[in-house]
């Protein structure tokens, strides 16, 4: 399959670019995909061979199953969109306000879409079964891969392949990092209740800004001296809320904000010193704090096998150069991780940057866009994935 895989691509680009381009103008949030869900559904129907399931109604599960026998491998697509108000100007933006695919998500649904109408053709040279998975809600904790995990979508699955387009990446490349490559997200939020007052007399009062400042300078503290440097997170305070006025001492003061680490052990650390320097610092000053924590996603893990069996096909399949290796894992997080947390698996990023194209804005950016050639790199991808259990491909 790797010598006509540009002419199978090419075959199916007119379909991918429809659905890509349906799926962009009709975006829905987080949670409420049923009708990106249907349209899956609909379309896939077309497909011979696909046994299709709607565990959640927002998703669909495709299985094919080979002739013969052999593994269960899963290919994964989110189909959520984000809040924003979309200003990229392409002529199939989005119909609903305030809704908008600013990261990427139609263009995986469409080219995982692509590869299973060229897959299903192999079906009778298929050693074992391909399970696509289109998911839910990638952008908001829980995240729809927990839901499907926790429904034991992937019980029966040996490995499990998930692409990312990239703007930062030219068209044409692919990217990945074997080992950790994206953080865990964890947020948090700290109530300083102090006692407000006039602005004149601040002995009278007990002024959270001042306690809340010195929270927000000693919370780095943790990074720089309370963890391994080797293993340092992302500690940001982003949101700093008190007071209303020149001259009046507030009440409380509100702060939060994230943590990022590739680090399981230091994720379930740092939470507890976030709490003893809170409590210690406001109680020091007479004054209370509630502070509440919201988990969002593992850090993700690309596996040493599900690695080094990503490397080998995707290079059977593009011209060397192409796949580029990083060392350097990213401080964004991504709901792949919670597949890998049940499943090796491999998350691999396809570039779809291009100046010439105006494709130069980073995702959840309200003028993103891709470089349309990046699906054809996306649905190559799959295929070589795929292709290791389809004889003779
Ligand atoms: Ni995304």
């Amino acid at each position: 399959m790797n010598n006509n895989a540009d002419a199978l691509v090419n075959h199916v680009f007119d379909d991918v670019i429809r659905w890509r381009r349906h799926i962009h103008a009709n975006p829905d949030l987080s949670f409420h995909e049923k009708p990106t869900a249907d349209y899956i559904h609909r379309e896939l129907n077309a497909i011979p061979h696909l046994e299709i399931t709607r565990p959640l109604e927002n998703s669909v599960i495709a299985t094919l199953k080979g002739k013969y026998v052999g593994p269960v491998q899963a290919l994964r697509a989110d189909i959520d969109a984000l809040p924003l108000d979309e200003k990229s100007g392409v002529d199939f933006a989005s119909t609903k306000p305030g809704i908008m695919h600013a990261c990427g998500h139609d263009a995986h649904t469409a080219m995982l879409m692509g590869a299973i109408k060229i897959l299903s053709g192999y079906q009778d040279r298929l050693h074992g079964t391909l399970k696509f998975i289109f998911q839910p809600a990638e952008e908001i904790p829980p995240g729809g891969a927990k839901q499907l995990v926790e429904m034991g979508i992937v019980d029966d699955v040996a490995q499990i392949f998930g692409l990312h387009v990239q703007p930062d990446l030219p068209v044409g490349t692919i990217v990945m990092k074997e080992g950790p490559y994206v953080a865990s997200s964890d947020n948090f939020n700290i109530l300083i209740k102090g006692k407000g007052g006039h602005g004149s007399m601040p002995h009278t009062c007990v002024d959270p800004v001042v306690i809340g400042a010195e929270v927000v300078c000693a919370l780095q503290h943790i990074v720089a001296r309370n963890t391994d440097p080797l293993l340092t997170p992302v500690l940001t305070v982003a949101t700093f809320q008190a007071g209303d006025s020149y001259n009046v001492i507030p009440d409380s003061a509100r702060l939060a904000g994230t943590l990022r680490t590739h680090n399981n052990d230091v994720r379930q650390r740092v939470p507890g010193l976030v709490n003893r320097i809170v409590e210690g610092i406001t109680h020091a000053h007479g004054a209370d704090c509630e502070i509440e924590w919201q988990s969002g996603y593992a850090p993700g893990f690309n596996h040493p096998q599900a690695s080094q069996f990503a490397r080998e096909q995707i290079n059977a399949f593009f011209p060397a150069g192409t796949l580029q290796e990083s060392q350097r894992p990213l401080f964004s997080s991504e709901d792949f991780s919670s597949y890998q947390e049940k499943v090796p698996g491999c998350f691999i990023f396809i570039g779809c940057g291009n100046p010439e194209k105006g494709a130069i804005w980073n995702v959840h950016n309200p003028h993103f866009i891709i470089d349309e050639e990046a699906l054809k790199v996306g649905i190559k991808t799959h295929l070589a994935l795929a292709s290791a259990l389809i004889n003779g491909a």
